[in-house]
């Protein structure tokens, strides 16, 4: 008797084991790993959209404002001044620099006066197929123009200085499909001063580790062609958490610093605390409702010494602990011809697409919730033998079975009590 009790005793112990074993691994594959990226080529369907392009002035101050200011502010030492104001203007990364000391402006008022001293940016745009101006934004490599951007109007300094947080409608963008005859291109003509071209995703944003730049002089023309690669998720992918798929859209910032988010702005921010960890202040390209000390000439000269480290955000081999997702919507953009040379007018820079891309990536879920139950069901039939029936049966002899039990023992008790 005894043995026949240990015997159905462990058995059943085994089963709950199982069950348990192979629910936590379908749990844990459930958390970690429902989607997958599978290649789409039915390319004839989507539209390409174009790269954003961003032109940031290498001069970053106006001279006869720089001028005009430091006759005003350094009455003193107008050469100082005009220094002072031009290694302000100048210190952006990647370079940074050293900064003499100055008492004379406040660093929490650099932002405002970088924005007044900005060069005059004009440009001409001709027919574009949407409706769209180059948009200033503040970076970490300076002030720069971008086309075709989502994001350049969060980082506008009015928009900072307006407490602005509210999402705007999206830009249309300049978007074609190889079943258009024309092609795929934009061009800004008529620019009068020297600048570096970067190339990047709509829906990011220029920071001081972008790499794909193209330096323009004056009187130049560039033609940059250029290809795609965009990885994409669909709209199931948005029920999962951030945690599950590893990356953000667009619109579900976690950013102190940004209504919306992208990868490069994390890091950006990063870059911001690890600025305030190392010096005690924050450099004054970030948006800032003054929470945190803005670096004047020491700060500066301290986040100078640390360049490389805020630049790779990391430390030999140690990386910054950032946290910062990809996009969940992300367009790899590359040149594959660069056409570049002396031009009897103003310089224009022409931006096309090479040929329309082939096949994108897709996010997708491959593991939801209706499938994570299908296999818990699935490991407690195989171990128990049991199914949604079973359970309500278990309920129903616990609850109104028992009662039933119990009410019928007590009527039978009855008689024999009376
Ligand atoms: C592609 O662009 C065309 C023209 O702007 C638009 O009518 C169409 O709806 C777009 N297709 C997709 C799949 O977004
Ligand atoms: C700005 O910095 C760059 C790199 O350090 C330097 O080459 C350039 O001359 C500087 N420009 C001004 C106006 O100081
Ligand atoms: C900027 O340059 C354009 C074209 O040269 C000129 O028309 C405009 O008045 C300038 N603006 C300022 C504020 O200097």
């Amino acid at each position: 008797m005894c043995i026949l009790w240990v015997f159905w005793f462990f058995w059943c112990l085994m089963a709950c084991l199982g069950v348990a074993w192979l629910s936590l691994c379908t749990l844990h594959r459930f958390q970690k790993n429902p989607t997958v990226i599978s290649l789409e080529r039915n390319y004839l369907d989507w539209n390409t959209t174009l790269s954003a392009l961003s032109l940031c002035p290498l001069l970053k101050a106006n001279q006869e404002e720089v001028h005009r200011v430091a006759r005003f502010v350094f009455s003193g030492d107008l050469e100082k001044g005009v220094e002072f104001l031009n290694s302000l203007a100048n210190w952006t990364y990647p370079n940074l620099g050293q900064i003499i000391a100055n008492h004379e402006i406040e660093p929490s008022d650099y932002q405002d006066l970088l924005m007044s001293l900005r060069v005059n940016f004009s440009y001409i745009l001709p027919n574009l197929p949407t409706i769209q101006e180059l948009s200033l934004s503040m970076t970490e490599v300076g002030i720069c123009y971008s086309l075709n951007s989502q994001m350049a109007f969060y980082g506008d300094p009015r928009f900072w200085m307006s407490n602005g947080w509210n999402l705007r409608k999206p830009v249309t963008l300049i978007h074609g499909n190889p079943l258009d005859v024309a092609e795929l291109s934009v061009q800004v003509n008529d620019i009068k001063v020297s600048f570096n071209v970067y190339l990047h995703d709509s829906e990011e944003v220029v920071d001081g580790s972008s790499n794909s730049m193209f330096p323009v002089r004056l009187q130049e023309a560039m033609y940059l062609d250029t290809n795609v690669l965009s990885i994409y998720s669909t709209d199931a992918t948005r029920k999962l958490s951030v945690q599950q798929r590893k990356c953000r859209f667009m619109d579900e910032s976690n950013l102190e610093t940004s209504p919306v988010y992208s990868y490069r702005l994390c890091q950006s921010e990063c870059r911001m605390h690890l600025s305030l960890k190392l010096c005690g202040c924050i450099p004054y390209f970030y948006r800032n409702s003054g929470k945190y000390k803005v670096c004047g000439s020491t700060g500066m000269n301290c986040l100078n010494k640390y360049r490389d480290r805020l630049l790779k955000l990391r430390e030999g081999n140690k990386r910054e602990e950032c946290d910062c997702f990809q996009n969940c919507n992300f367009v790899n953009v590359w040149t594959t011809r660069v056409l570049q040379g002396a031009w009897n007018r103003d310089t224009v820079v022409r931006l096309s697409l090479d040929s329309y891309p082939r096949y994108r990536l897709k996010r997708d879920i491959v593991y939801s919730f209706g499938d994570l139950l299908a296999q818990m069901g699935g490991a407690a039939g195989l171990c128990f033998g049991c199914s949604v029936l079973s359970i309500f049966e278990v309920f129903y002899i616990i609850t109104l079975r028992l009662f039933l039990f119990i009410f019928k023992y007590k009527q039978l008790m009855k008689p024999i009590d009376s």
